[in-house]
């Protein structure tokens, strides 16, 4: 189910000194209703993206909820959602975002997630320049997790800020979004144990 409201986005752009309202932009908010969650604050809206913290309630666990925003995803757009859960669901490690569930929802896949308190590294860097003694411990883990991501023959090929979670007091780091990722084949896997 969905609640639609109202959102009406006023921009200013300045004319001869004088700040005047020159564009009304009307769009659709939307709060979203998820059986067995309740939902929180919004965390991200991209261009194809929503994501909200909430709480699982069987076990009132603490999660991370993504959707496509679209009402009528495309197909390739299903499938790459579903290949992000078809990816991580089985993989237990700490360096990746744990993955609970795909539910349906509406249209389309709710994907639903750890929530480790972690926010973007895009975020982080924009709020504070990153300092030498921050950037060697984050460094590490990344390598360490690509490197363990390789020996399960994962390649998660959009490695960027902000596919990469940290949590500002442990400065733990997770990866998320494996929408693109590739599962090498059996076949390949001689070439990877070669080439360590
Ligand atoms: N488990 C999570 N915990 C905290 N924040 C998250 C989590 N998952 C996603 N996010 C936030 O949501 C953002 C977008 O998530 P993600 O990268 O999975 O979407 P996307 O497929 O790249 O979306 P788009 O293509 O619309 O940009 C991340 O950059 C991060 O800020
Ligand atoms: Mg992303």
């Amino acid at each position: 189910m969905i609640c639609q409201e109202k959102l009406v986005i006023v921009s200013y752009t300045q004319q001869s000194g004088n700040n005047k309202p020159t564009t009304i932009y009307s769009g659709i908010g939307m709060t979203m209703i998820l059986s067995g969650y309740q939902i929180g604050e919004q965390v991200y809206a991209g261009t194809r993206t929503l994501v909200y913290r909430g709480v699982r309630q069987q076990d009132q666990k603490p999660v991370v909820i993504k959707l496509l925003r679209r009402d009528y995803p495309s197909v390739s757009e299903l499938v790459q959602f579903r290949n992000q859960y078809t990816i991580t669901k089985n993989l237990d490690n700490e360096g990746i975002v744990r993955t609970y569930s795909l539910e349906n929802y509406q249209n389309s896949y709710a994907l639903v997630m750890e929530d480790f308190g972690g926010i973007s590294l895009k975020e982080y860097t924009s709020a504070t320049p990153i300092s030498l003694a921050d950037f060697f411990p984050i460094a590490l883990q990344i390598v360490t997790i690509l490197n363990d991501l390789y020996h399960h023959r994962i390649i998660h090929k959009d490695i960027k800020p902000a596919n990469i979670l940290i949590n500002r007091t442990t400065k733990q780091v997770k990866l998320i979004d494996f929408s693109i990722a590739s599962l090498l084949q059996e076949k390949h896997k001689l070439l990877v144990a070669l080439t360590f």
